[in-house]
């Protein structure tokens, strides 16, 4: 990609771009989410909806040698980078392809379960959820993240602007979604499956994106580029890139990154 040309067609999309663009935002919630399960070496533990596997990568030095690690996810194109990139750390994590409400462990298998942005796309939570309270042994730990309202998150609320008005009739909802996860609905789930002691609390963390001009229109191809070059070809995703950084300028700082406070729920809840 040409530095500052608003282009994105050179960087990687798909679940690869996903891997890459996306990571510096998610970095610090698996950190906090990790911390939530208390993971201790020799643990059994199962990520949720894992995409290409960030939460897997990092649960694996912590559970050591003798612990265990599986990630699951319902999108075999996900899985397949999870297993790509999976550096071989041990222990070895299996990754498998299966739907949240179907999970293909053993009851009580897993001392914790965490789920980091997945929630909020199962079709039906109340039977994922269920799974995953089937497969947690008693006494276990569950922890999710949601992203918070979009209100007091400047990116994705510059995000929004340059998808809904170039990513067609449908774009609104499309963006919605991954914001639509609440706590209070994650826990009445939690609860109706079983699970006991839950409580939630929001996390803010200021993160460094790498410099905007490259960063920005990699992302926004990344995430969106599927629905605006349909609505619009690859022109319509160079504006809506462009409108992106343009947004977000008066927060660039000399070399070209941006710090910008990202806020998710983390719910967390007892077997
Ligand atoms: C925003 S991504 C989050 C991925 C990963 N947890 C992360 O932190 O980057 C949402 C993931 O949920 C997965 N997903 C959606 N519905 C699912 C379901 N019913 N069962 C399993 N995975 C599902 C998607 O395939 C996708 O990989």
């Amino acid at each position: 990609m040409a530095e500052g040309s608003g282009a994105a067609s050179d960087a990687p999309e798909g679940p690869e771009g996903y891997d890459t663009y996306h990571a510096p935002i998610m970095a610090p919630f698996v950190g906090e989410l990790l911390d939530a399960v208390d993971l201790r070496p020799g643990a059994t533990v199962l990520d949720l909806a894992c995409g290409t596997g960030f939460t897997a990568r990092a649960a694996a030095p912590l559970v050591g040698p003798t612990g265990r690690v599986f990630g699951v996810d319902s999108d075999p194109d996900m899985v397949r980078v999870a297993r790509d990139r999976h550096p071989r750390l041990y222990p070895d994590i299996e990754f498998t392809v299966a739907a949240a409400d179907r999970l293909p462990y053993p009851d009580a298998t897993f001392d914790a379960v965490v789920c980091q942005q997945g929630a909020q796309f199962f079709p039906d939570l109340d039977a994922c959820l269920a799974e995953a309270a089937r497969v947690t042994r008693p006494g276990g730990r569950f922890a999710a993240t949601v992203w918070a309202p979009l209100d007091r998150q400047p990116y994705f609320l510059a995000q929004r602007r340059a998808v809904e008005e170039y990513g067609g009739p449908d774009a609104a909802r499309h963006f919605a979604r991954p914001f639509s996860g609440t706590a209070e609905r994650l826990t009445t789930a939690l609860r109706t499956a079983g699970y006991g002691d839950t409580a939630h609390r929001e996390v803010t963390f200021g993160v460094a994106l790498p410099p905007l001009d490259a960063y920005a229109p990699a992302h926004l191809a990344t995430l969106w580029g599927g629905l605006i070059r349909e609505a619009g070809g690859e022109e319509a995703l160079t504006r809506a890139a462009r409108l992106v950084r343009d947004q977000l300028a008066d927060r660039v700082t000399a070399d070209g990154t941006a710090t910008l406070p990202f806020t998710a729920v983390l719910v967390t809840a007892t077997r």
